[in-house]
């Protein structure tokens, strides 16, 4: 008997991947562009600053062969997301993926935090991954081949996290609900959707690099015996736009070395 025909399209060798917040040195975006552009993916650094966007691109290109390019896009300016993304139409292999890792933390106590400070949050969290996942998505549905990666947070699951308060936790839990509908939405478009949720890893966004003491405390909370790193959070994300995580869609993966165990 004859199967159905599979719905997405086959995957193409030269291929671009979108990571939103790459340019941070130490951070999670920085390392899964790195591992992606080793993979042969072509890779646009997407962040505020376009002079450290452009650096990581030449510095991807140089050390892994792939075009890459570097753009300074604020996430939550819908005009310049629609430019940024084609842009990347125009000059570079078929997008294939988008990482929607750009985020801003928050430690404001919920019955102090400003409407000012739950916009600033939610404006870059939840409506710039908005602007740029419809953008991209609209792109692979016509290529009827995509893959969506969200970066949640273990905060957002466990209510609050060890930095992070209601306004960042509210936004990171709207990205898992985001991807499970994107899931059902796009998958007839051959577009996959799903989220990974990190627990605490050592990167500037919690306020800093981890003191020793603050590495003590969270060490306490961790069966695997040992802080995150980026590495950790990027490799499951390669794996989620690889070729071979077609049938994998709407799952959210925890990164958190059993902090949080669902
Ligand atoms: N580090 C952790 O412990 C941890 C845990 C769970 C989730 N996360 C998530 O991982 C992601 C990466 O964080 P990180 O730890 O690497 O921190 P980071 O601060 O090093 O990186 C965040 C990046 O996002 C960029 N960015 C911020 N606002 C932006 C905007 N409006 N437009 C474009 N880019 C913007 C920043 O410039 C920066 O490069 C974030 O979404 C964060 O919430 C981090």
């Amino acid at each position: 008997m004859a199967l159905p025909p599979y719905p997405a399209s086959p995957f193409p060798v030269e291929r671009t991947a979108i990571v939103t917040g790459a340019a941070s040195p130490r951070g999670i975006g920085r390392a899964t562009a790195d591992r992606l552009a080793s993979r042969g993916w072509s890779v646009v650094v997407l962040d505020l600053d376009p002079a450290a966007s452009s650096a990581v691109a030449a510095e991807l290109q140089q050390l892994h062969g792939v075009p890459c390019l570097g753009l300074g896009v604020d996430i939550s300016d819908r005009p310049g997301v629609r430019d940024a993304v084609a842009t990347v139409v125009a000059e570079l292999p078929q997008l294939v993926a988008l990482v929607n890792n750009a985020g801003v933390s928050s430690p404001v106590p919920f019955l102090e935090v400003s409407e000012q400070e739950w916009r600033r949050v939610v404006d870059v969290n939840l409506h710039g991954t908005f602007h740029v996942t419809q953008e991209a998505a609209r792109v692979m549905a016509s290529h009827r081949l995509g893959r969506i990666v969200n970066v949640s947070s273990a905060s957002a699951q466990r209510g609050g996290g060890v930095y992070g308060r209601a306004a960042y936790s509210a936004s990171k839990a709207a990205l898992l609900g985001l991807a499970r509908t994107l899931a059902r939405e796009l998958g007839p478009h051959g577009v996959t959707a799903n989220s990974v949720s990190p627990g605490s890893i050592d990167t500037d966004i919690m306020g800093g690099p981890l003191t020793d003491e603050r590495k003590e405390f969270l060490l306490r909370e961790l069966p695997v015996g040992r802080i995150g790193t980026v590495q950790d959070v990027a490799a499951v994300i390669a794996f989620l736009v690889s070729e071979d995580a077609g049938y994998l869609t709407g799952v959210t993966y925890d990164v958190n070395g059993g902090s949080h165990i669902a």
